[in-house]
């Protein structure tokens, strides 16, 4: 007979009743908008971090304050969203920016916008190799119950080796980096699940008498992202998460990737995942106003922090964004690398939709001023969208 750590300490025995009867816990797919039934899911991405998705000084009223932030995500839940994902950043690009440096920690900040709202699914994106995953695995849970069952975690191996750096060591070399992620995800999902108490003697991690309580609000455990689009990155997401986030550039190349994803999680892992993208969308009344708004956003553009991202996603710290690299220089500035949607309602509904058509279940993006902004998409863009069965 297994001794339990209660016993071996001389402590009140472990609740010998199922894990289910001691803590009720909830279908996630009923509790979290990010597993929900519409058709083209939405959400914003980086409202967390300062310029967002934009390295340009074009006019915005958008700023890092806790207020605006707030705000943000309230707007975002009142016309429909399905989800908010902030970027975690520990340091600046530099340039005359120092895009994204002015950036608000992402447990925290998912902790409080998962406060300040009732209904919008809300992320917390990890550098794994920053954080153990006790502490992580007991954050993501306590947002969760914050939520009543709202909170993702997106899972980050590393990347931006500056920032890596900043916490003492260098950065496992790429395929590695997902090795550790295995056991970090194995180690929190054991935390989140597992009644009682356990081990975990592995390559990265020699623990004993494990155990953590509450376990999440969301069965079995919270919504899980991955945005690595490497082979390795995309064996990860086959493996283990709901939701992977691409970052491409044709909607050829989405149809093959989507599949090639989806294949991936079914064939070797008899799962289902869901695959999104991110971008800029500049949404006007007119396609020349849009135009002009997003060249505007190249024309002020802070080409030494986006020189510095290229260097550094260029450097084989990511084998996802190489091609982005090379052939499309300015979508990093606007737009961090991502899809653009420029253009009238009806171009920016008609767009969603080929992405929809192309196998995308959902987008996650940036605005130039996001508070001003979505109200206007919520008045002009999401209409459409209901009438072309995108959303209900
Ligand atoms: C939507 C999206 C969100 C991401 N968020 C972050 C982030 O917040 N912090 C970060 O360092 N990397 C972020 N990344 C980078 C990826 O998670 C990943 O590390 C990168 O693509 C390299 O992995 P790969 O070479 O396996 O594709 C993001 C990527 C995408 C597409």
């Amino acid at each position: 007979m297994t001794v339990t750590a209660n016993e071996r300490l001389g402590l009140a025995p472990t609740d010998p009743r199922p894990i289910e009867e001691t803590h009720p816990l909830v279908d996630r797919r009923e509790t979290n908008p990010l597993l929900g039934d519409q058709k083209m899911k939405l959400g914003l991405f980086g409202t967390n971090c300062s310029y967002g998705l934009i390295m340009s000084h074009a006019p915005s009223n958008y700023k890092i304050t806790w207020e605006h932030t707030k705000e943000i995500a309230r707007r975002a839940e009142a016309i429909g969203f399905d989800v908010m994902v902030p970027v975690a950043r520990w340091k600046g690009f530099g340039g005359s920016t120092n895009f994204n440096g002015n950036c608000f920690e992402t447990y925290t900040w998912a902790a409080g916008i998962a406060e300040a709202t009732e209904r919008i699914a809300v992320a917390a994106t990890s550098h794994l190799p920053t954080v153990h995953p006790i502490v992580a695995a007991k954050s993501a849970t306590t947002i969760d119950h914050i939520s009543a069952g709202r909170f993702a975690l997106n899972l980050v191996m590393g990347w931006v080796p500056p920032e890596m750096e900043m916490f003492g060591a260098e950065q496992r070399e790429h395929d590695e980096r997902y090795e550790y992620g295995q056991e970090w995800l194995d180690f929190a999902t054991k935390l989140w699940t597992e009644p009682g108490t356990f081990t975990m003697h592995t390559k990265y991690f020699d623990a004993e008498l494990l155990e953590a309580y509450p376990k999440p609000h969301q069965a079995p455990r919270p919504v899980l992202i991955n945005a690595g689009n490497s082979p390795r990155g995309i064996e990860f997401s086959a493996r283990n998460v709901d939701v992977n986030f691409a970052s491409l550039d044709t909607l050829e190349n989405i149809k093959s990737y989507v599949n090639t994803v989806k294949s991936k999680a079914r064939d070797d892992y008899q799962r289902d995942i869901k695959v999104m993208t991110y971008g800029l969308v500049v949404c006007r009344d007119t396609e020349d106003e849009a135009k002009r708004a997003f060249q505007q956003v190249v024309d002020e553009g802070d080409w030494g922090a986006a020189g510095n991202v290229i260097k550094i996603a260029g450097s084989g710290a990511s084998q996802s964004f190489d091609h982005a690299v090379k052939e499309m220089q300015e979508r990093f500035i606007a737009g961090w690398g991502g899809y653009p949607i420029v253009g009238t309602p009806e171009q920016v509904a008609e767009e969603l939709g080929n992405l929809n058509e192309a196998g995308m279940e959902g987008m996650i993006f940036g605005l130039i001023d996001p508070a001003e902004e979505i109200p206007y998409f919520g008045e002009n863009v999401m209409p459409l969208l209901k009438q072309a069965g995108l959303r209900h």
